[in-house]
C-alpha cells in the first residue's frame, strides 16, 4: 500500500523544524516507515541547490528554476520511491512554499509555477499539509531570539513575510480539504495536540 505525504510549511520562524521531529516521533510509534525531508534540499544535489539558493544573489526566477530543479530530484529519489514501498514522507516545506515565497514574497505570476508545477509533480500532491500560521512580527522575534546568522530570505522585510503568510492563506482557499492551519503563536502542546487530532481526523 502506498504510504502518505505530509508537509509543513509556514513563514521563517513558524517554529515547524521543532513540530517535524515531534510528528515523526509520534507517527513512528504508531508503527509507520518514516523518512523526514526537506526543501529546498533532500538529496545531496537539492542540499547543493539549497547552499546557493540560501546564499547567493539571484534573480527571482533563477530561484524559481533552481527549487523547481532541487524539487524534481527530491521527488525522483526520495519522495516517489519511499512513498511507493509504503513509506511516510514528512517533508519540512514542498511546493506551496514556492508558491507562497516566490509568488508571494517576491511577485513571480503564479501561472508560471502552475505550469511547473504541472511538469515537475505530475499529479503529485500531499495527502495533508500543517500550515503553521503566525505573525511576521512575532516570528522575527522568535528568529532573533536564536542568535544564528539569517539566511538570503530570513534577511527580507516585515512586508516581505506579510505577502508570504497571505499567499499561504489563499493556498489554504484553494485546497481546504488538505490544509491544516495551526496557530503557531500557541503553547507547544496544545500544538502537539493539534496534530494528534488532526492526523486522527485524516484516518492516517
Ligand atoms: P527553512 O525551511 O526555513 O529552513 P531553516 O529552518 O533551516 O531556516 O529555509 C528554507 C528557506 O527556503 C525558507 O526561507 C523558505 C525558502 N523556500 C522558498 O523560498 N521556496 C521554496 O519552494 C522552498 C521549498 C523554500
Amino acid at each position: 500500500m502506498r504510504g502518505r505525504f505530509i508537509t509543513l510549511e509556514g513563514i521563517d520562524g513558524a517554529g515547524k523544524s521543532t513540530h517535524h521531529a515531534w510528528l515523526a516521533d509520534y507517527l513512528r510509534a504508531l508503527g509507520k516507515e518514516v523518512v523526514c525531508t526537506r526543501e529546498p534540499g533532500g538529496t545531496a544535489l537539492g542540499e547543493k541547490l539549497r547552499a546557493l539558493l540560501l546564499s547567493e544573489p539571484m534573480h527571482r526566477e533563477t530561484e524559481v528554476l533552481l527549487m523547481f530543479a532541487a524539487r524534481r530530484e527530491h521527488i525522483d529519489q526520495v519522495i516517489e520511491p519511499a512513498l511507493q514501498r509504503g513509506a511516510w514522507v514528512v517533508s519540512d516545506r514542498f511546493t506551496d512554499a514556492s508558491f507562497a515565497y516566490q509568488c508571494g514574497g517576491r511577485g513571480v505570476p503564479t501561472s508560471k509555477l502552475d505550469a511547473l508545477e504541472a511538469w515537475v509533480l505530475d499529479g503529485l500532491a500531499p495527502d495533508l499539509t500543517f500550515l503553521f500560521d503566525i505573525a511576521p512580527e512575532v516570528a522575527r522575534q522568535r528568529l532573533a531570539g536564536t542568535g544564528v546568522a539569517p539566511d538570503r530570505f530570513e534577511q527580507e522585510k516585515a512586508e516581505f513575510f506579510g505577502r508570504v503568510r497571505a499567499a499561504y492563506l489563499q493556498r489554504v482557499s484553494a485546497f481546504p480539504w488538505r490544509f491544516a492551519v495551526i496557530d503557531a503563536a500557541a503553547p507547544i502542546d496544545s500544538i502537539k495536540n493539534l496534530l494528534e487530532k488532526t492526523i486522527a481526523k485524516f484516518g492516517i
